[in-house]
């Protein structure tokens, strides 16, 4: 498959009076033709061709925030980039997802709620048994001598652990992560509210379980949290524990699978993880660098101009995390992937009040999955007829990444750190 055409994409919403015509480029988080294969690469170069602000008409119309610095500046000031959105009509949910989409104080008090589940020290704990799913479903997969990784393994690894961390029912993971599918990647806004309204159905239900028979699960924990000397309300729960299974059955799945893809077309770089598995944890967090997957939004409180651009009360800002770690204003060579680079504050994960609650466990089960990766398959690459199809949306990711590797070569596990 040849490169597609760049700007091709269908214009679909009016430009608001105020947006100057040197400001317009045409950029659809969803359909644009860059997000289908090398989104990272491809949208970089649109991206760094056009104004650090510029304002697409995709998805109903907004500004996209191109530069790391910018985004920075942009996501640590609430007070004038909210991520309530009575500022930002179009990304309207019924309830709000939480704690995402409020503003500090009630943002500082539901991030209370969560953040000891997640600090490091409470992810540590659950160090054994993200490595024991690693081992167990790789071993599937090892004298196979092949796999597909997004389905056999990225879809099950961080999800199994997220739906036993909400204490979920294991079989309905398939359901659950079709539903956030839907609300993550389709195109169509009617198609994405409906499913998030199915995945709401269905969490209020385990909600009301929770409710009556609390445990010492995460959903627990959010529902018997309270804001405030209060409890919190109906749509509060909902809300929070929402946000916490889109959070929890996509992300990790999808930059785990770039990041395989990555490394099955980069045998040199993975023989030196093979050779030295305590590069691991610096390898992971350059892989991150280049690999964003997950954007936001805020919206304008007030009208006003800033770098030089002029805001209305209202306007709808999207940022691109998935490539603020390949900006040239703050990366050297940013493609050049080297395991040795000393680890930069990219901003894959946010910045500012909002900045992603789940980082350390994204952090723990990409590292020990590479791990158990590198203990088992010690040579493997992407299927040569594959051309790595990927997807835009909320949140980028691969389509299949088919991996391929000589059976004979998939060991009993090695102890890490021992000669490979
Ligand atoms: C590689 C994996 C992940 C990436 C790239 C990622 C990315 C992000 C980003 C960019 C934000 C900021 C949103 C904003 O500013 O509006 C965020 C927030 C959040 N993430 Fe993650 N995330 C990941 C994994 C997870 C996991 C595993 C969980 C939970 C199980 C999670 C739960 C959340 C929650 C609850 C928030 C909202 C925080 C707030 O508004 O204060 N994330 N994430």
């Amino acid at each position: 498959m040849g490169p597609e055409p760049m700007h091709s994409v269908a214009m679909t919403a009016k430009i608001p009076s105020h947006i100057p015509p040197e400001l317009v480029v045409e950029f659809d988080r969803f359909l644009s033709p860059e997000l289908k294969r090398c989104p990272h690469e491809r949208v970089t170069a649109l991206v760094h061709g056009s104004p650090d602000i510029f304002y697409t008409t995709g998805d109903r119309g907004h500004w996209v925030v191109g530069r790391a610095t910018v985004a920075r500046d942009m996501l640590r000031q609430p007070d004038k980039f909210s991520s309530d959105p009575k500022y930002n009509i179009a990304n309207a949910r019924n309830p709000p997802t939480l704690p995402n989409q409020c503003d500090p104080p009630l943002h500082t008090d539901l991030r209370r709620i969560i953040n000891p589940f997640f600090s490091p020290a409470g992810v540590q704990k659950m160090e054994q048994q993200v490595r024991q799913l690693a081992g167990e479903l790789i071993d599937e997969v090892a004298l196979l001598g092949k796999c597909e990784f997004v389905q056999v393994i990225a879809q099950r690894f961080p999800v199994e652990l997220f739906m036993r961390m909400a204490d979920a029912p294991l079989d309905h993971r398939e359901m659950l992560v079709a539903k956030v599918d839907r609300f993550t990647r389709a195109p169509d806004i009617q198609e994405r509210l409906a499913a998030l309204e199915e995945l709401g159905t269905y969490l209020k239900g385990l909600i009301a379980q929770r409710e009556r028979t609390p445990g010492d699960d995460l959903v627990s924990l959010a529902v018997h949290g309270k804001v405030a000397g209060r409890g919190l309300t109906d749509d509060e729960k909902l809300g929070m524990v929402t946000l916490l299974f889109l959070g929890g059955l996509d992300t990790v799945a999808a930059m785990l699978s770039f990041i395989m893809a990555y490394l099955g077309q980069n045998p040199s770089q993975y023989q030196r993880l093979v050779g030295d598995p305590p590069l691991i944890g610096n390898a992971i967090e350059e892989l991150m660098r280049v690999h964003g997957v997950a954007g936001m939004e805020r919206g304008v409180t007030t009208d006003m101009v800033y770098n030089g651009v002029e805001f209305k009360t209202g306007d709808r800002l999207v940022f691109l995390p998935h490539i603020y770690g390949l900006d040239d204003q703050v990366v050297d060579a940013p493609f050049h992937v080297d395991f040795d680079r000393p680890i930069s504050s990219h901003l894959v994960f946010g910045s500012g009040p909002h900045r992603c609650v789940g980082s350390h466990l994204a952090r723990l089960e990409m590292r020990v999955f590479i791990e158990e990766w590198v203990r088992r398959i010690p040579a493997f690459s992407v299927d040569a007829q594959s051309d790595l199809p990927t997807r835009g949306g909320l949140v980028w990711s691969p389509v299949a990444v088919p991996l391929v590797w000589p059976r004979a070569v998939a060991a009993a596990p090695h102890a890490i750190g021992a000669a490979a």
